[in-house]
């Protein structure tokens, strides 16, 4: 027996350390991990194979910029960004454009004529229309703009700017080419994006201001890229986080764009002390975006030190990367991988709803909810209490779950809640654990099922012989029909969490509902647990009462001083 038990142990251990891609633990997350990429290289196997292992996303270092793309006053070259495009969507994963409007890598036709800004406003717009364009609806995001800061907080100085710019003053070209953006492609999130503005300093201070007149004006603008190329030396986290908070607090989100963290080398060789200290900073700086719910991209420049803008750029340093030159994961790989293993998930009351009606606000014993925007759980929908490794617990309690999937868990309240004031609401997954959210209780919080989920329109309503009752198929006067809820509250007898309910008598609401139909009172002759469905469901049958209207009608259940939600209808004739 021992020796199985032994055996048994070792089989799980080796499978716990079996090594889970980025990719994998990202999907969990519902958060993107990113990497710039070259499609030069997709023809060796390794840097393609690696790309798509472990990154969900991926981003352009070059073939979108201006220079790039649009060689001369009249041609573009697509096909290094299509390349990318076509890599990506075959290996499902998302795009981030990079970039439209920069200082940098602009064509030589461009720069050296003299253009007024009339013509430069409409080459910008053109450009623009054409890239943004072409692929329109294929991205998740586009870094609008790039580096228009200097290090004081003052507007860069070039060509789209005042050199001699577009003709518009301060952040009005900003704003300009985020129109334009928006314009060509809707469904692209926008995103300012630069360097050495990580922590509040006065670069930060100044895109931060922008970007809150943005949003208080009604610019299209979805979120800030923070570059993040380090060095060893990154500056305090506790900065970084400050930063963060006050940008996701706009409603913004944030994306970590262009994360390397380059190291002294010789001969392209970091020392094992820098390795550590970079997978550490790998390690803080992922722990971090997973603080913030808008945090919503992690992206390296690049992911093997085989393909590395730094040893280029700066002389004597490299090694900035996951990857090393032979694909193999380093220190700061590892690093990753652990930080997206151990985050605790996020939660907020916010987010818990009645999974009829969606009204939010507390909960009532038994009452099916929905818990939106977790930030941890399965990356597929995962249906069914047994094979679930999410957990909801209401003061320690564990909630039947319906299903789960990153960011929406359905789940039944335990009774157990029933005659509290309030609950405390912890989420699992995988062993980890949110921070506890309280949450009012009430006794009863009706919401009513409707045909269509959407808790509006009409409702899940069946007649005396089980037909749906519609338009086509109208209740009519002293008819009895039965309408479903959830949020019922506590019942006599007492229900048991879970229990799929097959034999009568079955239990009743504890607190009796009133059914008005088109404002008129209706009788209630049952109201309690429903053949075949879980506890926490009721079935509610009433009659139309004679003084109701023919028509699409609204149908309302109120328990105490708790309705269920407006916008629902029966149709009656
Ligand atoms: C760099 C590329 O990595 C290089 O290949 C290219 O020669 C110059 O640009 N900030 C950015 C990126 O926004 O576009 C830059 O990429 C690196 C700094």
């Amino acid at each position: 027996m021992r020796v199985r038990y032994v055996l048994l142990a070792a089989l799980l251990c080796a499978g716990a350390a079996f090594p889970q891609s980025l990719r994998d633990l990202a999907d969990q997350r519902g958060i993107k991990i990113g990497a710039a990429v070259d499609p030069s290289h997709f023809t060796e196997s390794l840097y393609a194979t690696t790309l798509a292992r472990e990154f969900n996303q991926a981003e352009p270092e070059n073939a979108m910029k201006f220079g790039p793309i649009h060689p001369g006053l009249t041609t573009y070259n697509f096909d290094p960004a299509d390349q990318i495009v076509d890599f990506a969507q075959s290996h499902s994963m998302a795009i981030r454009g990079h970039n439209l409007v920069w200082y940098n890598q602009l064509p030589g036709w461009l720069t050296s004529a003299n253009y007024t800004p009339e013509q430069l406003s409409s080459i910008l717009q053109d450009h623009i229309n054409t890239v943004a364009g072409r692929y329109a609806g294929k991205l998740s995001a586009w870094d609008v703009v790039n580096e228009a800061f200097n290090g004081d907080g003052t507007l860069r100085s070039y060509l789209w700017y005042d050199s001699p710019g577009i003709g518009l003053k301060g952040t009005g070209y900003i704003e300009q080419a985020f129109r334009w953006a928006h314009a060509a492609d809707p469904k692209a999130l926008l995103f300012y994006n630069d360097y050495s503005a990580e922590t509040i300093n006065t670069k930060s201070d100044a895109i931060y201001r922008m970007a809150q007149d943005f949003k208080a004006r009604g610019v299209p603008i979805d979120g800030i890229g923070l570059q993040m190329h380090f060095t060893t030396n990154t500056g305090p986290l506790a900065s970084m986080e400050a930063n963060i908070k006050r940008i996701t607090d706009l409603g913004l989100e944030v994306q970590i764009t262009e994360l390397d963290v380059r190291l002294p080398v010789n001969s392209g060789v970091a020392s094992a002390a820098s390795l550590a200290t970079q997978a550490q900073i790998y390690h803080d700086i992922t722990a971090l975006c997973l603080k913030f719910p808008l945090c919503t991209a992690i992206q390296s420049w690049g992911f093997t030190d085989k393909y590395s803008w730094i040893p280029g750029t700066y002389p004597g340093f490299g090694a900035a990367l996951e990857f090393d030159t032979n694909y193999q994961p380093k220190p700061a790989y590892t690093s990753i991988q652990n930080a997206l293993q151990t985050a605790p998930p996020l939660i907020s009351a916010a987010g818990l709803v009645n999974g009829a009606s969606y009204a939010g606000g507390a909960v009532a014993p038994g009452e099916i909810v929905l818990l939106y925007g977790a930030t941890f759980g399965p990356s597929t929908l995962d249906f069914g209490a047994q094979t679930s490794q999410t957990r909801l617990l209401f003061d320690g309690v564990a909630a039947p779950i319906l299903y789960s999937q990153v960011g929406q868990t359905a789940a039944i309240v335990p009774f157990a809640v029933a005659g509290k004031v309030s609950t405390q609401v912890e989420y699992e997954y995988l062993g980890q654990r949110s921070a506890a959210i309280t949450v009012s209780v009430t006794p009863a919080q009706p919401g009513v099922f409707s045909l269509d989920s959407s808790g509006q329109g009409a409702g899940a309503i069946v007649d005396a012989s089980g037909q749906i009752v519609s338009r086509n198929h109208p209740a009519h006067h002293g008819d009895v029909i039965s309408v479903f809820i959830t949020g019922g509250g506590a019942t006599l007898p007492a229900s048991q969490d879970g229990q799929v309910l097959f034999d009568g008598p079955f239990p009743l609401l504890a607190a009796t509902p009133q059914v008005k139909i088109g404002g008129v009172d209706c009788p209630v002759p049952y109201a309690g647990g429903a053949s075949g469905l879980i506890a926490g469901v009721a079935q509610i049958n009433v009659q139309v009462a004679s003084g109701v209207a023919s028509g699409e009608q609204s149908l309302i259940v109120v328990q105490g001083t708790s309705g269920s939600q407006s916008g629902l209808t029966v149709w009656v004739q």
